[in-house]
């Protein structure tokens, strides 16, 4: 990516659904050497290694299966779910940005019915490690499709998205209150007993404050960052260059804030911290975990190198390797943060 326009190059169609023709599979997914152990828990849940799609830019995970070995990965995050289908905003939804993008989406999707019977199967004979991006526009919501989905076969755990800042109901209105948080964790609490992974917006002065209402409220772990609010102006037109006017900015321009944000959680609870935000190979995914994050997710990323994904676990494991250490685990919350 360059610093002045990141040269994503995703078209907009491919976006909300992932792309079904990339090519051939990769095949070296999936071997990795014995002597280094890249598994991580969260809650009761084993990632094979710690390397997870984020949401909404993985589509469904199975549009990538032709490419990408799914059970290959830590874990396949899905776009996110309501309880009915949705269309999303109207085009123009995203924009490049320096050292990243605005998208307003809209949080398109299929419903969490349609994804349990058209997704779902293929998701399970290819044995991804599923976990479903919920979400609502009021608690109730939340709660039934988070029902609905652990009565389903295949789902290993539910993140929760309150952070979505480009809905006009739902998503954001949870997670910028304290309370709205602490209510929709405790009342999917009530109904599964599959890892809970609130995800939490950056949109805040203090994330670690929500993670610590998400913590008392039986979150198994939190995620964080989902995009922070943006705007991108065309200075001819002086209108927004996205259709929804307001947008939400990721890739690298967010890293470092990102990363703060999670080492900052990560001193906040005692549940492990999914981080993301930025990630565009090994070395960004490893800041993370030395930060505090347990495992990461990488989204932009996925639209300028669908193949991305073996070389950000290979590159953990060579860093591990060379550094003679030999669990990823041992790496989590690493950071030496004694002056220099
Ligand atoms: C096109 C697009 C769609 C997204 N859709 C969702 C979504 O459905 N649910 C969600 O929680 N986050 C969604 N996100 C946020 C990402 O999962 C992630 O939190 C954010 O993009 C930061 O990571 P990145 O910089 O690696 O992309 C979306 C992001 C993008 C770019």
């Amino acid at each position: 990516m360059g610093t002045r326009n990141s040269g994503l190059g995703a078209g907009d169609a491919e976006l909300a659904t992932g792309n079904s023709e990339l090519g051939t599979r990769d095949s070296e997914l999936g071997a990795r050497a014995a002597d280094i152990d890249l598994s991580v828990r969260i809650g009761s849940l084993t990632l094979a290694n710690p390397v997870m799609s984020a949401s909404g830019c993985f589509g469904y995970g199975v549009e990538y299966a032709g490419a990408v070995d799914l059970s290959s990965l830590g874990g396949v995050v899905v776009k996110g779910l309501f309880l009915k289908e949705r269309e999303g905003h109207p085009a123009p939804r995203i924009v490049e940005t320096p050292a990243g993008m605005i998208n307003a989406i809209g949080l398109q999707g299929i419903g969490v019915h349609r994804f349990v019977s058209e997704k779902l199967p293929e998701l399970r004979e290819r044995k991804a490690t599923v976990v479903v991006n919920v979400c609502g526009t009021s608690v109730e919501e939340y709660a039934e499709v988070s029902r609905i989905l652990s009565d389903a076969e295949g789902v290993h755990a539910i993140e929760l998205n309150i952070s979505c800042p480009n809905i006009k109901e739902g998503g954001i209105q949870f997670g910028c209150s304290l309370m709205g948080t602490h209510d929709v964790v405790s009342a999917v609490r009530k109904v599964t007993s599959l890892p809970l992974i609130p995800k939490l917006t950056p949109n805040v002065t203090d994330p670690s404050s929500f993670a610590r209402a998400a913590e008392e409220a039986g979150a198994d772990a939190v995620s964080l960052v989902n995009t922070f609010l943006a705007l991108a102006i065309d200075v001819e037109s002086r209108r927004p260059k996205i259709s929804n006017g307001m947008g939400g900015l990721s890739g690298p321009a967010i890293r470092p804030i990102a990363v703060r944000m999670v080492y900052e959680c990560r001193q906040a609870v005692t549940i492990p911290v999914v981080g993301m935000g930025g990630i565009m190979d090994a070395r960004d995914a490893l800041e993370f975990l030395i930060a505090g994050a347990t495992a990461v997710q990488v989204g932009t990323a996925n639209f300028v190198d669908p193949f991305i994904w073996n070389k950000i676990i290979g590159g953990i494991e060579d860093y591990l390797r060379r550094h003679d250490i030999a669990r990823a685990t041992d790496l989590i919350g690493s950071v030496d943060m004694g002056k220099h």
